[in-house]
């Protein structure tokens, strides 16, 4: 039997109102656990620590006029909540809440992060159904991959201003997502985002890198050139970025600066990847050294 258009169809959920959620903005940082550590520490106004502190005043502007409904914040686990024991390569949370982990030195003195699990349920679904194969994750502790991004855009609040869905990549075991899976998954990320039913403000966070290395002889490692290539190729021609394999992060922004590929799923999810006009760079921000990691930071607003 001739198959038809109809079954060619990938079975995920159909197209959003305009009533539903949407997503607003894509925001990208680093996530250097030695920035918790000065915030919580009140190191921040130190002259080593103020540069980098100030890069983010902007942002924190930006988003106090621009806070969302629901953030959901791609970031990596680093051996906190998972372990060799367990391995996912994309686990979304779907918890009504996450606690800030116990890294070695008792958890932050941050907020406990709020969930939203009727949005991570539907995005789990409409992900699932467009065959990306996702962990759903009802219990998870949140390490500095996820609470760094918060406390640099947020500063330190008694509660978050808004709900956050985790997904936690795999970039700590080899072999991790290549960056074309990623960027393919911030496209069914929209879709689902974009098929739920409730009129919610999201933004879509992409964590980790910028170059690093944190062992071995390169230990250290940072490349601004291949840092800054990186941020504009992700503003302008993120589909060409996503092609880029493996072996180049590790080469050219170290073992540690495939943390990268998570900024694609961010990217993919943005409106211009589907068709609709190219994002407004609200900011941008590149800084050397904090602890051994260059940070960059962007803002990306769709139109
Ligand atoms: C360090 C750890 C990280 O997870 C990271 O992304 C950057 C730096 C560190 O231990 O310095
Ligand atoms: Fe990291």
């Amino acid at each position: 039997m001739a198959r038809t258009e109809e079954q060619h169809k990938r079975p995920g959920l159909s197209a959003g109102t305009a009533a539903g959620a949407r997503i607003t903005a894509s925001v990208y940082t680093s996530h250097v656990p030695a920035i918790g550590a000065a915030l919580d520490l009140g190191k921040s106004n130190e002259p080593y620590w103020q540069p980098l502190f100030a890069g983010y005043e902007p942002s924190k502007a930006w988003l106090k006029e621009n806070t969302p409904d629901v953030i959901f914040l791609v970031y990596n686990d680093h051996a906190t909540a998972f372990s060799l024991e367990m391995i996912p390569t994309f686990a979304i949370g779907c918890a009504e809440s996450f606690q800030p982990a116990d890294e070695g030195w008792g958890p932050r003195p941050v907020p406990v992060v709020q969930g939203h699990p009727e949005l991570a349920w539907h995005i789990a679904q409409s992900t699932i159904l467009d065959e990306f194969d996702m962990t759903i994750v009802n219990k998870m502790d949140v390490d500095h991959g996820l609470t760094v991004p918060m406390s640099l855009l947020f500063g330190q609040p008694d509660a978050w201003p808004c709900k956050v869905i985790p997904l936690a990549v795999n970039v700590v075991q080899y072999p991790p997502p290549t960056g074309n899976r990623c960027y393919q998954l911030g496209k069914a990320i929209r879709k689902a985002v974009e098929s739920f039913d409730q009129p919610l403000k999201v933004q879509i966070w992409g964590t980790g890198g910028m170059s690093h290395q944190l062992q071995g002889p390169r230990a250290g490692l940072i490349n601004k050139e291949f840092d800054k290539d990186f941020l504009d190729r992700l503003i302008a021609d993120p589909a060409g970025l996503s092609l880029m394999p493996h072996i180049d992060y590790v080469r050219e922004a170290g073992s540690e600066g495939i943390e990268l590929v998570m900024w694609l799923i961010a990217r993919g999810a943005m409106g211009d990847q589907a068709g609709d006009k190219p994002p407004r760079v609200v900011h941008r921000f590149y800084h050397v050294p904090a602890s051994n990691t260059a940070v960059g930071h962007l803002i990306l607003e769709n139109n």
